[in-house]
């Protein structure tokens, strides 16, 4: 049979086919020795011992030469889409100074707006274009993309489209979300005006438009309030939207409680979450989106609960949350630190960065897994097994990546 490519001598075949998980462990995970996965017209038309797939196929062959073989990886919270830097607010923060006080003097958050606003869409697509590589470079196969830097509707319509041009430029799966940020300062006297035109005219023009898919919400002190959260989720959900939010980061302030009332797909952060809301999470198949790289770059010490979410049954995902607070925007760096910062075992973060990463973007039925129908997204790893991820780490582990069925990374 004709294939396009044809990996054969995988030493270790991990992925996960029970759909998203709730407890990760060898049971439920799809550990195979000895495989070879066959790829046509982007997609994968065969998973299944080395020699049958190898002999069945004709094709462009790579021998994966006893290496660990995953799925590509997913990150379901990135702030891709931005101009500038903000270098010097990590001193800032390394002398004492908080997020939330930078944030509210006008910097952080509002400093990337002003700098966003101004770029033109070439050089915000040359920026995001550069990054993207790398990320593919580094084994990530598909990226939710938020808004949220310029607060007005053209501008939040500029950083969406150089979302979806970045998925015509390369071989990447991109999931853009409209992201309701921080109220712009010139409205911190009357927020609900803003609120009002963000629902009334940025949510039904961007959803008019096809321009996301999900809305967001910063729902937190110093950002969106849990009632004007609710809001602006609701207005999403109306037009058509899918819904996640930024809940319980910087302080708790009942956000993630905002799960029992709202179809959300994703929760995010939870650094402040009690424990006792995990079961909600789980009572209603949501995710929580755990970011261990923005614990890190907020120099924060709270934890989500992750053993509480492990408990309740919830299915947990990890995400990189790249924005100018935090520039890593490597989901292979975002697994080899979660045993670290999160108590996540190798097995957990992989999962947590492939299928239930999907299942966070609702796309657990198309990328995710290594199974057959699914997008060709493969990462041939350098490693042997899945348990050096964490293990070793702060290089690229990564020797292949196939992307919509290409080879979208070869290290030479
Ligand atoms: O997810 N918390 C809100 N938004 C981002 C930070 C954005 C920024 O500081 O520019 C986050 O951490
Ligand atoms: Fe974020």
């Amino acid at each position: 049979m004709k294939a396009d490519i044809v990996i054969y001598n995988i030493g270790q075949l991990v992925t996960f086919m029970e759909g998203p998980l709730a407890r990760v462990s060898e049971d439920n995970a799809v550990i195979v020795r000895d495989a070879g996965v066959a790829i046509r017209d982007g997609k994968i038309v065969a998973v299944g011992r080395s020699s049958d797939i190898k002999s069945r196929f004709e094709g462009s062959k790579i021998n994966a030469d006893k290496r660990l073989v995953t799925p590509g990886l997913i990150d379901p919270h990135t702030h891709l889409v931005f101009y500038g830097s903000r270098e010097d607010e990590f001193e800032d923060k390394l002398r004492g100074v908080s997020y939330s006080e930078i944030l509210a003097r006008g910097g952080g958050i509002y400093r990337t707006v002003t700098a966003t606003r101004e770029a033109n869409v070439n050089d915000l697509l040359k920026r995001v274009l550069s990054v993207a590589r790398l990320m593919l470079s580094h084994g990530t196969t598909t990226i939710e993309v938020k808004s949220g830097y310029a607060l007005d509707l053209e501008g939040e319509a500029k950083m969406l489209y150089v979302a979806r041009k970045l998925e015509e430029l390369l071989p990447l799966k991109v999931i853009p979300t409209l992201l309701a940020h921080v109220p712009p300062l010139v409205y911190k006297e009357n927020i609900q005006e803003y609120v009002n035109y963000f629902t009334n005219a940025i949510i039904p023009e961007i959803a008019n438009r096809k321009l996301a898919l999900y809305i967001d919400v910063f729902c937190d002190k110093g950002a969106f309030s849990l009632n004007d959260s609710k809001i602006i989720l609701e207005a999403g959900l109306r037009a058509g939207l899918r819904a996640r939010i930024h809940a319980d980061q910087i302080e708790y302030i009942g956000c993630s409680k905002l799960v029992e009332k709202l179809n959300l797909d994703s929760l995010d952060h939870l650094e402040k979450m009690p424990e006792e809301n995990s079961r909600l999470i789980a009572e209603r198949g949501a995710v929580a989106t755990l970011l261990p790289t923005s614990i890190m770059s907020m120099l924060e010490q709270s934890r989500p609960p992750v053993r509480a979410l492990r408990e309740a049954k919830t299915i947990i995902a990890i995400g990189s949350d790249y924005n100018p607070n935090n520039m890593t925007p490597l989901q292979q760096t975002v697994i080899d630190i979660s045993p670290y910062i999160l108590g996540l075992t190798p097995l957990e973060a992989l999962a947590a960065a492939t299928i239930n990463a999907a299942k966070s973007l609702n796309i657990s039925h198309e990328v995710g897994a290594i199974k057959e129908n699914y997008t060709a997204d493969i990462i041939i790893w350098e490693i042997e097994n899945y348990k050096w991820l964490g293990y070793t780490w702060g290089y690229n582990k990564v020797l292949k990546v196939i992307a919509k069925g290409r080879i979208a990374y070869s290290r030479e």
